[in-house]
């Protein structure tokens, strides 16, 4: 930490640099770590997380960005309900422990028991003795179920696994040992239960095996996939943040426009006395003293960018903004490793992301680079001469998006607060990319890249290595070595 802004960096942005190269280290690119600190408390295997915008991060896109070891934020252009349902199928997701397994009562007919397994499109599921008793009886699965809809009558009593030939385990047992024991005993769940029999979850073979496929993902302490929202400050945001801190989510993203605000003084005071515990995020500030101020306001990361995303107008219409690189630096000056910093905005090419973490970020947030995948909220746009396919990326003050908002804002609460952002955003067409996972193993292989042309074995090391001093490994540019770089 310094007090002092680095003037070298001053009106500078990624593609003022190029990094010099290093001598290497490293046999294998694929070997070099990536992990990084979301915040203090939040450790990433992919310095990336999705940017909480309506064409960026559902719950789709919060799935496969936790599944490659980054985080998805979710927008909070909805109601809370809907916010919050969208949180909750994250968590849901993929884990490796089923808290509350979908169950049914001994005497429940099998067709009633394929309707429960169909609305829940799971192939399994746990019997107890009595309705709502948590006492495990047996496990249905559907292999246990004869394919003649004559049977459709019949109780599940006759075709379940009873317990006392089924294996089950304590809870706490864990994934290896749970691995080894389904492996050994050729089955493919495993029900947790106590000594009283009562079902305190389900491990499925199935998931511990996809988990092992996706050694990068992000998890939380119950191995359920790591996922954010975003709040405002006005309005019914406590409300909100009441509703996600239920669903587990793991961090909250205070998102405003000018976060060195008194408004988001008092909105983090309002959320720190009710929601101690919850990793909170605040941005987005562009300068030292807005860094500084919001370490001072105790928060577990500063998201830092005033105006350079793709669909921001903010620097066109108003003048305020930093030069990114710039504004990254300054935020480093001001709190080092004190807080995690998140670099917001304005990616264009991966490199950017290595300079951003180099330069200060810990992780980077990402909008347009995300966008026009298969996992980003919207329909496909197809050309009907071209046949080309697009979808809609737009910043979140766009006159479209704010309309968007306040069709599905019923409670009137965020509406009024959309309604007096003034447009500082816009809505574009970009080509449609596929899986999001291609764009995240591409990010991956460039960082990995960077490092070993950074001379590490991994993205910490690099950093710790260049965070003190950047300068000495970049290359400011001219107008022809810029050129030179990147016209292609
Ligand atoms: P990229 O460049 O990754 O930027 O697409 C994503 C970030 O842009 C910010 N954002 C906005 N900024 N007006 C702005 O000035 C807007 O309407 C707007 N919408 C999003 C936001 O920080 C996002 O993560």
């Amino acid at each position: 930490m310094s007090t002092k802004i680095d003037d070298r960096f001053i009106g500078k942005t990624y593609s003022d640099f190029l990094f010099r190269p290093q001598q290497g280290v490293v046999a294998t690119r694929a070997a070099i770590s990536l992990g990084c600190k979301l915040t203090q408390s939040l450790p990433l295997g992919l310095p990336v997380v999705s940017s909480n915008m309506d064409s960026v991060t559902e719950a789709e896109m919060a799935k496969a960005l936790a599944l490659e070891g980054g985080i998805g934020i979710i927008h909070r252009a909805l109601p809370i309900d809907r916010q919050a349902e969208m949180v909750r199928i994250v968590k849901r997701s993929h884990s490796a422990v089923i808290e509350s397994p979908h169950r049914i009562a001994r005497g429940t007919t099998l067709g009633a028991a394929k309707a429960v397994a169909r609305r829940h499109q799971i192939t399994a599921l746990l019997v107890e003795e009595a309705p709502g008793s948590g006492v495990l009886a047996g496990l249905l699965t559907n292999r246990d179920i004869p394919r003649a809809s004559t049977a459709d009558t019949e109780l599940v009593d006759s075709f379940m696994t009873p317990f006392e030939r089924l294996h089950v385990s304590p809870p706490g047992i864990s994934e290896e040992d749970a691995e080894r024991l389904m492996f050994d005993k050729r089955i493919e769940r495993l029900p947790l239960v106590d000594e009283k029999r009562q079902i305190r979850g389900l491990i499925t073979l199935r998931d511990l095996l996809f988990f092992r496929h996706r050694p990068f993902s992000s998890k939380d302490r119950k191995g359920r996939l790591l996922v954010g929202a975003a709040i405002g400050v006005r309005g019914d945001f406590l409300e909100r943040t009441a509703e996600l801190v239920a669903t587990h989510v793991d961090v909250l993203v205070i998102d405003i426009a000018h976060a060195h605000s008194d408004v988001m003084r008092e909105g983090i005071e309002a959320i720190r006395s009710r929601f101690g515990d919850t990793p909170l995020i605040s941005g987005n500030v562009a300068t030292f003293e807005g860094a500084r101020f919001l370490a001072d306001l105790g928060v577990d990361a500063i998201k830092v960018g005033v105006g350079p995303g793709r669909g921001c107008r903010t620097r066109l219409e108003t003048a305020a903004g930093v030069p990114q690189l710039q504004a990254i630096r300054e935020a480093w000056c001001a709190v080092g490793n004190e807080v995690p910093i998140i670099a917001d905005g304005g990616i264009a090419h991966d490199k950017d992301i290595f300079l951003a973490l180099v330069c200060g970020a810990s992780s980077v947030m990402l909008g347009s680079a995300l966008s026009g995948t298969d996992e980003s909220p919207g329909h496909l746009i197809e050309d009907p001469a071209t046949h080309q396919k697009r979808k809609i990326y737009r910043g979140m003050t766009s006159p479209q998006a704010v309309l968007q908002s306040q069709y599905d804002d019923e409670s009137g609460a965020d509406r009024d607060a959309a309604m007096n952002t003034p447009a500082e955003g816009m809505q574009i067409q970009v080509p449609y990319k596929g899986s999001v996972d291609g764009v995240l193993h591409r990010v991956r292989g460039h960082l990995q890249s960077a490092v070993s042309y950074a001379g590490e074995t991994s993205l910490e090391a690099a950093r710790e290595k260049i965070l003190d001093d950047p300068m000495k490994y970049l290359i400011p540019l001219s107008a022809a070595s810029r050129k030179e770089s990147y016209d292609r």
